[in-house]
Protein backbone atom coordinates (compact mmCIF):
# COMPACT_ATOMS: atom_id res chain seq x y z
CA UNK A 1 0.00 0.00 0.00
CA UNK A 2 1.29 3.53 -0.13
CA UNK A 3 1.51 5.08 3.22
CA UNK A 4 1.86 8.89 4.07
CA UNK A 5 3.60 9.40 7.38
CA UNK A 6 2.24 12.87 9.13
CA UNK A 7 4.27 13.40 12.06
CA UNK A 8 6.73 16.69 13.16
CA UNK A 9 9.04 14.42 14.50
CA UNK A 10 11.74 13.55 12.47
CA UNK A 11 12.82 10.25 14.46
CA UNK A 12 9.40 9.56 14.39
CA UNK A 13 8.85 9.55 10.97
CA UNK A 14 11.74 7.84 9.95
CA UNK A 15 11.69 4.88 12.14
CA UNK A 16 7.73 4.18 10.92
CA UNK A 17 8.97 4.44 7.25
CA UNK A 18 11.95 2.32 8.04
CA UNK A 19 9.29 -0.45 8.99
CA UNK A 20 7.13 -0.03 6.77
CA UNK A 21 9.54 -0.15 4.04
CA UNK A 22 10.83 -3.93 5.15
CA UNK A 23 6.98 -4.43 4.85
CA UNK A 24 6.62 -4.22 1.66
CA UNK A 25 5.12 -0.69 1.35
CA UNK A 26 5.63 2.18 -0.52
CA UNK A 27 5.84 5.54 2.35
CA UNK A 28 6.17 9.17 2.48
CA UNK A 29 6.58 11.24 4.66
CA UNK A 30 5.50 15.37 5.95
CA UNK A 31 6.74 17.07 8.43
CA UNK A 32 2.79 18.92 9.21
CA UNK A 33 -0.46 18.23 8.43
CA UNK A 34 -0.51 20.83 5.64
CA UNK A 35 2.72 19.80 3.76
CA UNK A 36 0.64 16.14 4.30
CA UNK A 37 -2.33 17.12 2.79
CA UNK A 38 -0.42 18.87 -0.31
CA UNK A 39 1.03 15.68 -0.96
CA UNK A 40 -2.50 13.93 -0.57
CA UNK A 41 -4.17 16.47 -3.21
CA UNK A 42 -0.73 15.47 -5.73
CA UNK A 43 -0.39 11.68 -5.04
CA UNK A 44 -1.90 7.90 -4.86
CA UNK A 45 -2.34 7.35 -1.35
CA UNK A 46 -3.37 4.56 0.71
CA UNK A 47 -3.30 5.19 4.09
CA UNK A 48 -2.43 8.16 5.83
CA UNK A 49 -0.65 7.34 9.56
CA UNK A 50 -0.78 10.84 11.19
CA UNK A 51 -0.01 12.39 14.72
CA UNK A 52 -2.33 13.87 16.68
CA UNK A 53 -0.55 16.89 17.90
CA UNK A 54 1.52 19.03 15.79
CA UNK A 55 2.38 22.78 15.62
CA UNK A 56 0.26 23.48 12.70
CA UNK A 57 -2.87 21.57 12.67
CA UNK A 58 -4.16 19.04 14.64
CA UNK A 59 -4.34 15.27 13.67
CA UNK A 60 -8.30 16.00 13.25
CA UNK A 61 -7.92 18.66 11.11
CA UNK A 62 -5.77 16.54 8.80
CA UNK A 63 -8.32 13.90 9.08
CA UNK A 64 -10.99 16.34 7.97
CA UNK A 65 -9.23 17.53 5.33
CA UNK A 66 -7.95 14.30 3.83
CA UNK A 67 -11.44 12.51 4.17
CA UNK A 68 -12.83 15.70 2.19
CA UNK A 69 -10.10 15.41 -0.71
CA UNK A 70 -10.63 11.50 -0.99
CA UNK A 71 -12.91 9.25 1.30
CA UNK A 72 -11.25 6.45 0.27
CA UNK A 73 -8.47 7.31 1.56
CA UNK A 74 -8.06 5.45 5.47
CA UNK A 75 -6.39 7.67 8.13
CA UNK A 76 -5.04 6.41 11.46
CA UNK A 77 -4.57 8.99 14.05
CA UNK A 78 -1.45 8.44 16.68
CA UNK A 79 -1.36 9.98 19.87
CA UNK A 80 0.90 9.81 22.82
CA UNK A 81 -2.35 10.90 25.01
CA UNK A 82 -4.57 8.08 25.50
CA UNK A 83 -7.40 10.23 26.17
CA UNK A 84 -10.65 8.48 25.53
CA UNK A 85 -12.08 11.78 23.94
CA UNK A 86 -9.72 12.18 21.45
CA UNK A 87 -10.28 8.58 20.45
CA UNK A 88 -13.73 9.43 20.00
CA UNK A 89 -13.42 12.73 18.13
CA UNK A 90 -11.33 10.45 15.77
CA UNK A 91 -13.64 7.90 15.35
CA UNK A 92 -16.44 10.28 15.15
CA UNK A 93 -14.87 11.93 11.65
CA UNK A 94 -14.39 8.81 10.61
CA UNK A 95 -10.51 7.96 11.27
CA UNK A 96 -9.97 3.91 10.66
CA UNK A 97 -8.48 3.48 13.82
CA UNK A 98 -6.28 5.15 16.44
CA UNK A 99 -2.84 4.62 17.81
CA UNK A 100 -1.33 5.00 21.21
CA UNK A 101 2.54 6.35 20.94
CA UNK A 102 4.91 4.95 21.42
CA UNK A 103 3.84 3.22 18.47
CA UNK A 104 3.75 -0.91 19.09
CA UNK A 105 4.74 -2.03 15.91
CA UNK A 106 2.81 -5.59 16.02
CA UNK A 107 -0.65 -3.42 16.52
CA UNK A 108 0.02 -0.93 13.66
CA UNK A 109 0.83 -4.23 11.59
CA UNK A 110 -2.70 -4.92 12.59
CA UNK A 111 -4.26 -2.43 11.93
CA UNK A 112 -2.87 -2.48 7.98
CA UNK A 113 -4.15 -5.70 8.06
CA UNK A 114 -7.59 -5.03 8.79
CA UNK A 115 -7.49 -1.91 6.41
CA UNK A 116 -6.05 -4.48 3.39
CA UNK A 117 -8.96 -6.62 3.99
CA UNK A 118 -11.18 -3.79 3.79
CA UNK A 119 -10.05 -2.65 0.53
CA UNK A 120 -10.19 -5.83 -1.06
CA UNK A 121 -13.85 -6.38 -0.14
CA UNK A 122 -14.45 -2.82 -1.28
CA UNK A 123 -12.72 -3.81 -4.56
CA UNK A 124 -14.33 -7.15 -5.40
CA UNK A 125 -17.77 -5.39 -4.21
CA UNK A 126 -17.26 -2.83 -6.93
CA UNK A 127 -16.23 -5.35 -9.13
CA UNK A 128 -18.67 -7.74 -8.83
CA UNK A 129 -21.39 -4.72 -9.05
CA UNK A 130 -19.66 -3.40 -12.48
CA UNK A 131 -19.77 -7.07 -13.94
CA UNK A 132 -23.56 -7.30 -13.36
CA UNK A 133 -24.10 -3.48 -14.44
CA UNK A 134 -22.23 -4.77 -17.43
CA UNK A 135 -24.38 -7.81 -18.29
CA UNK A 136 -27.59 -5.75 -17.72
CA UNK A 137 -26.57 -2.47 -19.53
CA UNK A 138 -29.50 -1.47 -22.35
CA UNK A 139 -26.40 -2.41 -25.12
CA UNK A 140 -26.76 -6.53 -24.00
CA UNK A 141 -30.31 -6.07 -25.08
CA UNK A 142 -29.89 -8.26 -28.44
CA UNK A 143 -32.55 -7.11 -30.87
CA UNK A 144 -32.46 -5.07 -34.28
CA UNK A 145 -36.16 -5.43 -34.99
CA UNK A 146 -37.90 -2.37 -35.01
CA UNK A 147 -41.08 -2.83 -32.40
CA UNK A 148 -37.76 -3.83 -29.87
CA UNK A 149 -36.28 -0.46 -30.95
CA UNK A 150 -38.93 1.53 -29.96
CA UNK A 151 -39.06 -0.51 -26.52
CA UNK A 152 -35.56 0.50 -26.19
CA UNK A 153 -36.16 4.13 -26.82
CA UNK A 154 -39.10 3.71 -24.29
CA UNK A 155 -36.33 2.63 -21.79
CA UNK A 156 -34.11 5.25 -22.39
CA UNK A 157 -36.82 8.03 -22.03
CA UNK A 158 -38.31 6.71 -18.70
CA UNK A 159 -35.45 4.86 -16.62
CA UNK A 160 -34.26 8.32 -14.91
CA UNK A 161 -37.46 8.77 -13.87
CA UNK A 162 -39.28 7.77 -10.59
CA UNK A 163 -42.31 6.42 -12.89
CA UNK A 164 -43.43 3.08 -12.05
CA UNK A 165 -43.28 0.54 -15.08
CA UNK A 166 -45.56 -2.21 -15.91
CA UNK A 167 -44.21 -4.40 -18.28
CA UNK A 168 -46.43 -7.16 -20.13
CA UNK A 169 -45.19 -9.66 -22.34
CA UNK A 170 -45.31 -13.63 -22.90
CA UNK A 171 -43.30 -15.74 -20.90
CA UNK A 172 -39.44 -15.36 -21.74
CA UNK A 173 -39.72 -12.71 -24.25
CA UNK A 174 -37.34 -10.82 -21.14
CA UNK A 175 -39.51 -8.93 -19.21
CA UNK A 176 -36.79 -9.57 -16.87
CA UNK A 177 -34.22 -8.46 -18.29
CA UNK A 178 -35.63 -5.66 -19.19
CA UNK A 179 -37.08 -4.33 -16.25
CA UNK A 180 -32.90 -4.37 -15.00
CA UNK A 181 -31.82 -2.62 -17.89
CA UNK A 182 -34.27 0.30 -16.45
CA UNK A 183 -32.68 -0.07 -12.91
CA UNK A 184 -29.54 -0.23 -14.06
CA UNK A 185 -30.09 3.08 -16.49
CA UNK A 186 -31.36 4.93 -13.97
CA UNK A 187 -29.80 6.94 -11.18
CA UNK A 188 -30.68 4.41 -8.79
CA UNK A 189 -28.30 1.84 -10.35
CA UNK A 190 -25.80 2.10 -7.18
CA UNK A 191 -28.72 0.85 -4.59
CA UNK A 192 -29.90 -2.51 -4.92
CA UNK A 193 -32.82 -4.00 -6.97
CA UNK A 194 -34.58 -6.57 -5.30
CA UNK A 195 -37.08 -8.76 -6.93
CA UNK A 196 -40.11 -10.50 -5.79
CA UNK A 197 -42.03 -13.77 -7.57
CA UNK A 198 -45.93 -13.13 -6.98
CA UNK A 199 -46.47 -16.62 -7.87
CA UNK A 200 -44.01 -18.68 -6.10
CA UNK A 201 -45.68 -17.50 -2.35
CA UNK A 202 -48.54 -18.23 -0.73
CA UNK A 203 -50.22 -14.90 0.22
CA UNK A 204 -48.99 -15.15 3.47
CA UNK A 205 -45.73 -15.78 2.93
CA UNK A 206 -45.80 -12.83 0.20
CA UNK A 207 -47.28 -10.39 2.56
CA UNK A 208 -44.46 -10.72 4.99
CA UNK A 209 -42.08 -10.65 2.11
CA UNK A 210 -43.00 -7.56 1.12
CA UNK A 211 -44.03 -5.47 3.87
CA UNK A 212 -41.99 -7.78 6.38
CA UNK A 213 -43.13 -8.88 9.52
CA UNK A 214 -42.39 -8.52 13.39
CA UNK A 215 -41.33 -11.56 15.60
CA UNK A 216 -44.30 -13.90 16.50
CA UNK A 217 -46.97 -11.91 14.64
CA UNK A 218 -47.60 -15.32 13.26
CA UNK A 219 -46.91 -18.76 13.59
CA UNK A 220 -44.18 -19.24 12.66
CA UNK A 221 -42.43 -16.06 12.49
CA UNK A 222 -39.47 -16.60 14.53
CA UNK A 223 -37.86 -13.61 13.62
CA UNK A 224 -38.54 -10.16 12.49
CA UNK A 225 -38.06 -10.09 8.94
CA UNK A 226 -36.86 -7.05 6.98
CA UNK A 227 -39.39 -6.28 4.01
CA UNK A 228 -38.51 -6.75 0.59
CA UNK A 229 -39.79 -2.89 0.56
CA UNK A 230 -36.79 -1.49 2.96
CA UNK A 231 -34.19 -3.74 1.24
CA UNK A 232 -35.21 -1.93 -1.85
CA UNK A 233 -35.20 1.49 -0.06
CA UNK A 234 -33.42 4.00 -3.09
CA UNK A 235 -33.82 0.99 -5.13
CA UNK A 236 -35.95 -0.63 -7.56
CA UNK A 237 -38.46 -2.92 -6.40
CA UNK A 238 -39.38 -4.69 -9.44
CA UNK A 239 -42.57 -7.29 -8.36
CA UNK A 240 -42.38 -10.11 -10.90
CA UNK A 241 -46.08 -12.11 -11.65
CA UNK A 242 -47.64 -9.44 -10.42
CA UNK A 243 -51.20 -11.25 -12.22
CA UNK A 244 -50.65 -13.91 -9.02
CA UNK A 245 -51.37 -11.22 -6.30
CA UNK A 246 -54.62 -11.45 -4.60
CA UNK A 247 -56.85 -9.67 -4.26
CA UNK A 248 -56.66 -8.96 -0.18
CA UNK A 249 -52.53 -8.61 -0.73
CA UNK A 250 -53.33 -5.79 -3.90
CA UNK A 251 -55.56 -3.83 -2.11
CA UNK A 252 -52.65 -3.40 1.40
CA UNK A 253 -49.87 -2.96 -1.76
CA UNK A 254 -52.34 -0.27 -3.22
CA UNK A 255 -52.52 1.43 -0.01
CA UNK A 256 -49.01 1.33 0.38
CA UNK A 257 -48.13 3.14 -2.99
CA UNK A 258 -50.70 5.54 -2.01
CA UNK A 259 -49.28 6.83 1.59
CA UNK A 260 -45.72 5.28 0.56
CA UNK A 261 -45.44 3.86 3.98
CA UNK A 262 -45.35 0.23 5.12
CA UNK A 263 -46.50 -1.47 7.71
CA UNK A 264 -44.81 -4.35 9.15
CA UNK A 265 -47.25 -7.29 9.57
CA UNK A 266 -47.70 -7.19 13.58
CA UNK A 267 -46.10 -3.93 13.81
CA UNK A 268 -47.19 -0.79 14.47
CA UNK A 269 -45.05 2.10 13.41
CA UNK A 270 -45.39 2.77 9.75
CA UNK A 271 -41.70 3.09 7.73
CA UNK A 272 -41.25 5.52 5.11
CA UNK A 273 -40.06 4.07 1.81
CA UNK A 274 -39.18 5.42 -1.27
CA UNK A 275 -39.01 2.97 -4.05
CA UNK A 276 -39.35 2.69 -7.78
CA UNK A 277 -41.89 -0.26 -8.85
CA UNK A 278 -41.53 -2.33 -11.96
CA UNK A 279 -43.86 -4.51 -12.22
CA UNK A 280 -44.10 -7.27 -14.81
CA UNK A 281 -47.20 -10.00 -16.01
CA UNK A 282 -47.60 -12.47 -18.82
CA UNK A 283 -51.54 -12.17 -17.93
CA UNK A 284 -53.93 -9.92 -19.36
CA UNK A 285 -54.73 -7.95 -16.75
CA UNK A 286 -57.94 -5.59 -18.41
CA UNK A 287 -59.46 -9.57 -18.83
CA UNK A 288 -58.86 -10.33 -14.91
CA UNK A 289 -59.81 -6.57 -14.10
CA UNK A 290 -63.47 -7.70 -16.33
CA UNK A 291 -63.55 -11.27 -14.04
CA UNK A 292 -63.01 -9.75 -11.44
CA UNK A 293 -59.67 -11.34 -10.89
CA UNK A 294 -57.64 -7.96 -10.00
CA UNK A 295 -58.33 -4.65 -9.01
CA UNK A 296 -58.88 -1.40 -11.57
CA UNK A 297 -57.45 0.90 -9.18
CA UNK A 298 -54.61 -1.08 -8.33
CA UNK A 299 -54.00 -1.58 -12.13
CA UNK A 300 -54.06 2.19 -12.57
CA UNK A 301 -51.52 2.33 -10.55
CA UNK A 302 -48.86 0.05 -11.75
CA UNK A 303 -50.08 0.84 -15.28
CA UNK A 304 -48.52 4.41 -15.06
CA UNK A 305 -46.01 3.55 -17.78
CA UNK A 306 -46.43 0.21 -19.61
CA UNK A 307 -44.32 -1.34 -21.98
CA UNK A 308 -45.64 -4.32 -24.07
CA UNK A 309 -42.91 -6.81 -25.32
CA UNK A 310 -43.78 -8.33 -28.65
CA UNK A 311 -43.43 -12.41 -28.61
CA UNK A 312 -40.10 -13.21 -30.40
CA UNK A 313 -42.10 -14.82 -33.38
CA UNK A 314 -43.91 -11.52 -34.57
CA UNK A 315 -40.22 -10.05 -34.29
CA UNK A 316 -38.51 -12.50 -36.47
CA UNK A 317 -35.37 -9.89 -37.40
CA UNK A 318 -34.46 -10.75 -34.09
CA UNK A 319 -33.75 -14.52 -34.31
CA UNK A 320 -30.54 -14.57 -36.22
CA UNK A 321 -29.08 -12.21 -33.59
CA UNK A 322 -30.11 -14.31 -30.63
CA UNK A 323 -29.05 -17.27 -32.47
CA UNK A 324 -25.60 -16.18 -32.96
CA UNK A 325 -25.37 -14.71 -29.05
CA UNK A 326 -26.82 -17.73 -27.34
CA UNK A 327 -24.37 -19.93 -29.90
CA UNK A 328 -21.59 -18.56 -28.95
CA UNK A 329 -22.08 -18.65 -24.90
CA UNK A 330 -22.79 -21.81 -25.10
CA UNK A 331 -20.11 -23.45 -27.25
CA UNK A 332 -17.45 -21.64 -24.97
CA UNK A 333 -19.35 -23.23 -22.17
CA UNK A 334 -18.95 -26.53 -23.62
CA UNK A 335 -15.42 -25.84 -24.46
CA UNK A 336 -16.48 -26.99 -28.23
CA UNK A 337 -14.87 -23.94 -29.77
CA UNK A 338 -16.65 -22.01 -32.96
CA UNK A 339 -19.89 -24.36 -33.98
CA UNK A 340 -22.49 -23.02 -36.51
CA UNK A 341 -25.31 -24.35 -37.56
CA UNK A 342 -26.22 -25.16 -40.99
CA UNK A 343 -28.24 -23.66 -43.99
CA UNK A 344 -30.89 -26.09 -42.91
CA UNK A 345 -30.67 -25.70 -39.40
CA UNK A 346 -30.95 -21.88 -39.78
CA UNK A 347 -33.93 -22.20 -41.78
CA UNK A 348 -35.59 -24.36 -39.51
CA UNK A 349 -34.79 -21.97 -36.77
CA UNK A 350 -36.18 -19.08 -38.22
CA UNK A 351 -39.30 -20.43 -39.33
CA UNK A 352 -40.12 -21.84 -35.63
CA UNK A 353 -43.12 -20.44 -33.81
CA UNK A 354 -40.94 -20.21 -30.40
CA UNK A 355 -44.38 -20.14 -27.97
CA UNK A 356 -41.76 -20.12 -24.88
CA UNK A 357 -40.05 -17.14 -26.88
CA UNK A 358 -36.53 -16.29 -26.18
CA UNK A 359 -36.20 -18.66 -23.67
CA UNK A 360 -36.91 -21.05 -25.76
CA UNK A 361 -34.54 -20.38 -28.61
CA UNK A 362 -31.99 -20.43 -25.70
CA UNK A 363 -32.64 -23.56 -24.65
CA UNK A 364 -33.05 -24.93 -28.50
CA UNK A 365 -29.47 -23.56 -29.23
CA UNK A 366 -28.15 -25.27 -25.69
CA UNK A 367 -29.50 -28.35 -26.40
CA UNK A 368 -28.47 -28.26 -29.78
CA UNK A 369 -24.80 -27.36 -28.67
CA UNK A 370 -24.23 -30.28 -26.09
CA UNK A 371 -26.05 -32.74 -28.95
CA UNK A 372 -24.13 -31.74 -31.62
CA UNK A 373 -21.31 -34.36 -33.17
CA UNK A 374 -19.20 -32.05 -34.50
CA UNK A 375 -18.75 -28.30 -34.95
CA UNK A 376 -21.33 -28.16 -37.63
CA UNK A 377 -25.38 -28.46 -35.87
CA UNK A 378 -27.26 -29.68 -38.51
CA UNK A 379 -31.35 -30.31 -38.48
CA UNK A 380 -30.86 -33.64 -36.56
CA UNK A 381 -29.57 -32.02 -33.90
CA UNK A 382 -32.81 -29.87 -32.92
CA UNK A 383 -35.43 -30.95 -30.72
CA UNK A 384 -38.26 -32.45 -32.43
CA UNK A 385 -40.24 -29.44 -31.37
CA UNK A 386 -38.43 -27.15 -34.28
CA UNK A 387 -38.06 -29.88 -36.76
CA UNK A 388 -42.06 -30.81 -37.09
CA UNK A 389 -43.09 -27.36 -38.27
CA UNK A 390 -46.96 -26.73 -38.14
CA UNK A 391 -48.57 -27.70 -41.30
CA UNK A 392 -49.80 -23.92 -42.84
CA UNK A 393 -52.70 -21.96 -41.37
CA UNK A 394 -52.68 -24.42 -37.94
CA UNK A 395 -53.18 -22.34 -35.17
CA UNK A 396 -50.92 -21.01 -33.16
CA UNK A 397 -51.46 -22.44 -30.16
CA UNK A 398 -50.41 -22.25 -27.22
CA UNK A 399 -50.26 -18.23 -27.10
CA UNK A 400 -49.44 -18.20 -22.78
CA UNK A 401 -52.57 -15.31 -22.99
CA UNK A 402 -55.49 -16.15 -20.38
CA UNK A 403 -55.92 -18.54 -18.29
CA UNK A 404 -55.47 -21.94 -18.62
CA UNK A 405 -59.40 -22.53 -18.53
CA UNK A 406 -60.35 -19.75 -20.66
CA UNK A 407 -57.15 -21.02 -23.53
CA UNK A 408 -58.42 -24.45 -23.31
CA UNK A 409 -61.81 -23.77 -23.65
CA UNK A 410 -60.93 -21.55 -26.72
CA UNK A 411 -59.14 -23.79 -28.22
CA UNK A 412 -61.94 -26.54 -28.12
CA UNK A 413 -64.58 -24.24 -29.32
CA UNK A 414 -62.20 -23.61 -32.02
CA UNK A 415 -61.79 -26.93 -32.66
CA UNK A 416 -65.48 -27.94 -33.25
CA UNK A 417 -66.08 -25.21 -35.31
CA UNK A 418 -63.22 -25.87 -37.89
CA UNK A 419 -65.23 -30.26 -37.63
CA UNK A 420 -68.48 -27.83 -38.51
CA UNK A 421 -67.41 -26.27 -41.13
CA UNK A 422 -65.68 -28.86 -42.91
CA UNK A 423 -68.66 -31.13 -42.16
CA UNK A 424 -71.40 -28.45 -43.39
CA UNK A 425 -72.81 -28.21 -40.24
CA UNK A 426 -73.52 -31.86 -39.89
CA UNK A 427 -73.15 -32.66 -35.92
CA UNK A 428 -73.11 -36.66 -36.39
CA UNK A 429 -70.22 -36.49 -38.86
CA UNK A 430 -68.50 -33.85 -37.10
CA UNK A 431 -68.08 -35.98 -34.19
CA UNK A 432 -66.73 -38.62 -36.14
CA UNK A 433 -64.25 -36.11 -37.37
CA UNK A 434 -63.20 -35.15 -33.72
CA UNK A 435 -63.44 -38.52 -32.66
CA UNK A 436 -66.28 -37.72 -29.54
CA UNK A 437 -69.71 -39.47 -29.77
CA UNK A 438 -72.37 -36.75 -30.46
CA UNK A 439 -74.27 -36.43 -27.57
CA UNK A 440 -70.75 -35.12 -26.10
CA UNK A 441 -70.58 -32.79 -29.00
CA UNK A 442 -73.76 -31.63 -28.41
CA UNK A 443 -73.23 -31.13 -24.56
CA UNK A 444 -70.08 -28.43 -25.63
CA UNK A 445 -72.48 -26.98 -28.45
CA UNK A 446 -74.97 -25.93 -25.40
CA UNK A 447 -72.06 -25.35 -23.01
CA UNK A 448 -70.34 -22.81 -24.97
CA UNK A 449 -73.76 -20.96 -26.28
CA UNK A 450 -72.32 -22.09 -30.12
CA UNK A 451 -75.13 -21.86 -32.10
CA UNK A 452 -74.97 -24.57 -34.83
N1 LIG B 1 -33.21 -9.02 -25.73
C1 LIG B 1 -32.58 -10.07 -25.19
N2 LIG B 1 -31.29 -10.27 -25.46
C2 LIG B 1 -30.66 -11.34 -24.95
N3 LIG B 1 -31.21 -12.24 -24.15
C3 LIG B 1 -32.48 -12.08 -23.83
C4 LIG B 1 -33.24 -10.97 -24.33
N4 LIG B 1 -34.49 -11.06 -23.85
C5 LIG B 1 -34.52 -12.17 -23.09
N5 LIG B 1 -33.33 -12.80 -23.07
C6 LIG B 1 -33.03 -14.05 -22.38
O1 LIG B 1 -34.18 -14.87 -22.45
C7 LIG B 1 -34.45 -15.52 -21.21
C8 LIG B 1 -35.83 -15.12 -20.71
O2 LIG B 1 -35.85 -13.76 -20.34
P1 LIG B 1 -36.65 -13.24 -19.05
O3 LIG B 1 -36.43 -14.15 -17.89
O4 LIG B 1 -36.32 -11.83 -18.87
O5 LIG B 1 -38.13 -13.42 -19.59
P2 LIG B 1 -39.52 -13.13 -18.86
O6 LIG B 1 -40.33 -12.36 -19.82
O7 LIG B 1 -39.27 -12.56 -17.52
O8 LIG B 1 -40.14 -14.59 -18.75
P3 LIG B 1 -41.24 -15.18 -17.69
O9 LIG B 1 -42.53 -14.51 -17.97
O10 LIG B 1 -41.23 -16.63 -18.00
O11 LIG B 1 -40.70 -14.87 -16.33
C9 LIG B 1 -33.35 -15.11 -20.28
O12 LIG B 1 -32.38 -16.12 -20.24
C10 LIG B 1 -32.78 -13.85 -20.88
O13 LIG B 1 -31.42 -13.74 -20.59
MG1 LIG C 1 -39.75 -13.34 -15.63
Amino acid sequence: MNILIIDDEKPQRDSLAGFLKKRGHATASAASGSAGIAHVEKHQVDVVLTDFRMPDQSGLDVLTAIKALNPTIEVVLMTAYGAVDIAVDAMKASAFDYLIKPIDLDELELVLGKIQERHYLISENMLLRDQLAERCKLPNLIYQSRAMGEVASTVARIAPTRATVLLCGESGTGKEVLAKAIHYASPRKDRPMVTVNCAALSSTLLESELFGHEKGSFTGAERQRIARFEQAHQGTLFLDEVGDIPLATQTKLLRMLQERTIERVGGSEPIEIDVRLIAATNRPLEQMIKDGAFREDFFFRLNVVSITIPPLRDRREDIPLLMDHFLNRFSEENIRGKMEFSKEAQDLLMKYNYPGNIRELENVVEQSVVLARGTMITTADLPSAVRQLPAEGKPEWPTFSGSFVNQVAAFEQDLIQKALDKTNGVQRRAAVLLGMTERHLRYKLQKYGMKN
